[in-house]
């Protein structure tokens, strides 16, 4: 391609640290749509033939579907798919093929490419969390009363429902979301007409191929326009943070699914068994999707350490961007959608839940604000009165309704009966009405807000 400067061909060497074309064939369809788009351009602003333009079109096309039915030779010696493409357009529609190239550089092209993979990307993963949403909001409408143990230090705290539960998942991945959507609209600028840096001499019109391929709008400024990884930088980076969230919850279902804990059965469609354990189903998919931000963090950090202290504009430093972030949407796609999967299948065990919900002493709170309500005793008193009793349940080795109205008098004299109504779970996370509450009304309420949402 710049042969014309050369007298030598690249050692192998540099042929290999140079090409982009084993990982960056992944573009093919965003290349194709972008230089389709920019052949129009041209042909509308009189700077092609409409007979080139014509060939240019109906080449890129077959190009297309020879690279679609894996006909296609790619070439490390033509570097990146750019330069395959044209190579290919070239064979197949002779002369013409060189005038694509007017106006636009590799710069501006690889920025439009990638930035029409990564949105896509951006949308992909709102669907795959919108789709993680419902099969939550499924699990909280199916189980709003049911109750079980809400933990703080992985120690029993209050009892809290099942529902409530699943639905804060529902809020974590409800501001996924939006940073997706957040991160897409910003953007949404094309690059295309950036050229090589400075911008072109020819009278092109930069909104025509920016309307052609989606985008809001141009982008300003044309070396920032070749130099940006931000959109990469905000996908990788909403990305982690789901990874995150993704990663806590898996750790649930891997505690909760244990032999110890009994909260929830996963399905045999998401575990594995082991190869000499009979006994043995592992949540394996659960382990995978906690696992998955190591990588997806890590080309955050990569992409981050990449694009640190390049000048502007363009560097080939930043052909490094295009692994990280496939791997990094690849592994977010697929624990998505294996957690949806996970959530739509597994079954939780009611009756351990709510047998868990009351041990460790779980509505010792409610005891203490009965004190503060009824007796009008200060908060800090009542805490302490409550602690007493606590003490006198576990050296009796019995749980707070289990004590009689004499082993409460042995602590506080003015204790009455209607006390034992607050010991119960199922009193106590009804009791529980503030706004964002763990009562069954409440939960229901959210759930229904969240389902008109995402209808
Ligand atoms: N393969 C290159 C990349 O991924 C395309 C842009 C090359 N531009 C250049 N001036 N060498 O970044």
């Amino acid at each position: 391609m710049w042969g014309g400067r050369f007298a030598a061909g690249p050692d192998a060497i540099m042929e290999a640290i140079n090409a982009s074309i084993g990982f960056d064939k992944r573009l093919a369809k965003q290349d194709i749509d972008g230089s389709r788009a920019h052949a129009a351009m041209l042909a509308a602003q009189g700077i092609l033939t409409d007979k080139d333009a014509e060939a240019i079109r109906e080449g890129l096309l077959t190009v297309l579907s020879e690279i679609e039915g894996g006909t296609f030779e790619f070439s490390t010696a033509l570097e990146d798919i750019h330069m395959n493409v044209e190579a290919r357009l070239k064979d197949i529609v002779g002369e013409a093929a060189g005038r694509l190239h007017t106006a636009r550089s590799r710069n501006d092209q690889v920025a439009t490419d990638f930035k029409l993979w990564v949105r896509e990307q951006m949308d992909a993963t709102i669907s795959g969390l919108t789709a993680l949403m419902q099969a939550l909001l499924a699990q909280a409408e199916a189980g709003a009363d049911w109750v079980m143990p809400g933990f703080t230090h992985l120690q029993t705290a209050q009892p809290v429902t099942w529902g409530h539960h699943m639905m804060a998942y529902v809020e974590m991945f409800a501001r996924d979301r939006s940073r997706f959507q957040d991160a897409r609209k910003r953007m949404n600028e094309c690059p295309l007409g950036a050229a090589a840096l400075a911008g072109t001499s020819f009278a092109i019109d930069r909104h025509a191929t920016a309307e052609a391929l989606g985008f809001d709008r141009p982008s300003a400024n044309s070396l920032d326009a070749v130099s940006d990884r931000d959109f990469a930088l905000e996908f990788l980076a909403a990305a982690t943070i789901c990874a995150m969230h993704l990663s806590r919850m898996a750790e649930e279902l891997v505690i909760w699914s244990s032999a110890q804990f009994r909260f929830v059965t996963l399905s045999d469609r998401f575990s594995t068994g082991s190869s000499i354990m009979p006994q043995k189903k592992n949540p394996d998919a659960a382990e995978l999707i906690r696992a998955k931000i190591g990588r997806i963090l890590g080309a955050n950090v990569a992409l981050l350490t990449v694009m640190k202290g390049l000048p502007l504009a363009y560097s080939k430093d930043m052909q490094e961007d295009k692994e990280q972030v496939f791997d990094a949407a690849d592994n977010l796609a697929l624990a998505l959608a294996a957690m949806e999967g996970m959530v739509r299948d597994m079954t939780a065990n009611r009756d351990n839940l709510e047998a868990a919900a009351g041990s460790g002493f779980s509505t010792a709170t409610d005891l203490a604000d009965w004190l503060v309500r009824v007796l009008d005793m200060p908060f800090r008193d009542a805490h302490h009165v409550t602690g007493a009793l606590v003490k006198l349940a576990e050296d009796k080795g019995c749980d707070l309704p289990d004590l009689s109205l004499d082993d409460m008098h042995s602590v506080n004299a003015q204790i009455t009966a209607d006390v034992f109504d607050v010991l119960g779970v199922h009193n106590s996370v009804a009791s529980r009405m503030s706004y964002g509450g763990t009562a069954p009304e409440k939960v229901l309420t959210q759930v229904r807000r969240w389902k008109d949402a995402l209808a």
